[in-house]
């Protein structure tokens, strides 16, 4: 950012999620700033001015005032010369937008809860994220890596079973459904299986309302569709638990694929890569019994669950395993 006047600062928010590679992050000043003022409702006051934004939505002057100073600063507002303040430059996209929120709340967990997790303090249950949120923020990341997901999945086939109309794919914590749904768009039947609540959230705002994808409402630790499937979708939700269920997990899912039949893991690995080191502090301060894993961890899980020895390639901030069953 620069202070020269005149000049349009650089995006503050040019990565908005929470999870940027180190020295990527956007300024977590304005992140709690635009937040802030999102959840205010000060945003949706606005154009106004500083004044007239505070009195709509019932907030103190000056603190409105210096948020809104503060985001003019960052170019993300601007004031015109009545001082009338409205989107800049750099006002967020709707997508950067549910990522920001997303940052901003995990901002506050980072602050309010490692040190008690390193002190083995139990905290508060800390209550889910909005859910609809939490799946949106998700969704944005999966639309740059659904198609290459479901390529390199399918790629991993033999090619006489690639071209066999009536493929099936079992796509686990599916979650919002881009991964299950770049997978349909090829013709392949889906199952999507996810926890009540986030089934309900995507049936109720019909994100997968065309896509032909069967969803399933289920713990997948207590259970999993029957199959067999060709393809079985892992995608971020093995660092979403400890080794233990991890293990038990893939040794499920190995019974559920067919013979050439694929699973695709998407995770990061542990110290994989900076980002991903920051990532494993993400799942400690979540506090659900998360956690990266080696890959000799998930070699021997493969290995044990009757999979061949997995195919690792850099994918985004993270990798995946592609493993074939014999
Ligand atoms: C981090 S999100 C990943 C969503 C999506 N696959 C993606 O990568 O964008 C983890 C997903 O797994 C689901 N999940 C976590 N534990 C689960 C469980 N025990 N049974 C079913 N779904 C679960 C969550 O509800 C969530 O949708």
């Amino acid at each position: 950012m620069t202070d020269a006047v005149g000049e349009v600062p650089t995006d503050p928010f040019l990565h908005p999620a929470f999870m940027a590679a180190p020295g990527q992050v956007a300024d977590w000043r304005l992140v709690l700033v635009y937040d802030a003022a999102r959840s205010t409702g000060l945003l949706e006051a606005l154009p106004a001015t500083p004044a007239a934004a505070a009195g709509r939505c019932g907030l103190a002057p000056v603190a409105a005032r210096a948020t809104l100073d503060a985001l003019c600063a960052a170019g993300v507002l601007q004031a015109d010369t009545d001082g009338v303040v409205a989107p800049g430059p750099h006002w967020p996209s709707a997508a950067a937008d549910v990522q920001l929120h997303q940052h901003a709340t995990t901002l506050r967990r980072w602050a309010n809860s490692l040190e008690a997790r390193l002190l083995g303090e139990e905290l508060p249950d800390r209550g889910v994220f909005q859910l609809k949120e939490w799946l949106q923020s998700m969704a944005v990341h999966a639309a740059s890596e659904s198609d290459a997901v479901a390529e390199a999945a399918l790629g991993a086939l033999q090619p006489t079973r690639r071209a066999d109309a009536g493929l099936s794919a079992l796509d686990l914590g599916g979650g919002h459904g881009r991964y299950a749904a770049a997978l349909a768009a090829r013709g392949v039947h889906v199952v999507m299986q996810d926890r009540p609540d986030v089934v309900a959230v995507v049936e109720q705002e019909g994100w997968l309302t065309g896509t032909g994808v069967e969803l399933v409402a289920g713990d997948f630790h207590q259970q999993l569709p029957d199959g067999p499937f060709d393809v079985v979708l892992a995608v971020g939700i093995m660092h979403t638990m400890g080794p233990q269920s991890a293990a038990a997990l893939l040794a499920r899912v190995g019974t559920r694929l067919r013979p050439g039949g694929v699973l695709l893991i998407r995770t990061m690995l542990r110290q994989g890569s900076p980002t991903a080191s920051l990532f494993a502090v993400q799942m400690t301060v979540a506090g659900l019994g998360g956690d990266t894993h080696r890959l000799a961890d998930y070699q021997a899980w493969l290995d044990a669950a009757g999979l061949g020895a997995p195919q690792v390639t850099p994918a985004g901030n993270g990798s995946i395993l592609l493993a074939v069953k014999p």
